[in-house]
């Protein structure tokens, strides 16, 4: 079976990525693991990435006059790479329409909540101050909105009455570790398909 390129853009920590790359690695997941670009010099996956031997580029924002240009850098290398998806790690920025154009259907992102609750940043603090009982993320395909993107898996996960912002992000973050690599299996195999909103999973 052909196999796909799997490349990952991230901001920071790089835990999500390095579960994927993980899973590709010990052919849980049947793909080729392609690069991992980040916005940030920083951020711990770029380190990751070279454990897994893969290239790794920081791509600064600031070296670019405008968002688009800095994403045509991003998908100069995406392509250069043959990258069949794009797998949004923990990346804190909005991609533009530019970008989610050229890979249609073909990015997924992972989210610290149910959506369309708490969308954006610090999802699980928002959760907890709106004084919820149950929360827990999501995997999407990207489109233009702020994570509005067609739904593929979600997993609920309930708030406990001493839930602080540290607990509930880590029960949280066990659940991301399960679903982005099944979601990303699932594409691999070929086995979403989108519909509208809908994201239907092929037996
Ligand atoms: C994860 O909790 C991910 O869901 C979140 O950032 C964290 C990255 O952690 N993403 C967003 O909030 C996107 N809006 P990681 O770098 O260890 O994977």
């Amino acid at each position: 079976m052909f196999k796909k390129t799997v490349s990952f853009i991230v901001s920071g920590r790089g835990s999500n990525f390095q579960t994927v790359a993980e899973k590709i690695k010990s052919g849980y997941i049947k793909a080729n693991l392609g690069i991992v670009i980040s916005d940030k010099a920083e951020a711990r996956a770029l380190t990751i990435a070279g454990d897994f031997g893969m290239d790794s580029y920081f791509i600064n924002p600031r070296d670019f006059p405008g968002r688009e240009a800095h994403e045509s850098e991003m998908i100069r290398l995406l392509e250069k790479y043959k990258t069949d998806l794009v797998v949004a790690a923990g990346y804190m920025r909005i991609l533009t329409a530019f970008f989610i154009r050229k890979y249609r259907n073909r990015i997924i992102n992972i989210h610290p909540a149910l959506l369309p609750s708490f969308p954006g940043v610090h999802s699980q603090q928002q959760a907890l101050d709106y004084g919820v009982k149950i929360t827990g993320c999501t995997t999407h395909f990207i489109d233009e909105g702020t994570d509005t993107g067609p739904i593929i898996i979600q997993s609920p996960i309930s708030v406990m009455d001493d839930d602080g912002i540290e607990s509930l992000s880590s029960r949280i973050l066990k659940e991301e570790h399960r679903i982005l690599p099944e979601s990303v299996k699932l594409f691999c195999e070929g086995r979403l398909r989108i519909n509208g909103r809908k994201v239907y999973i092929d037996k």
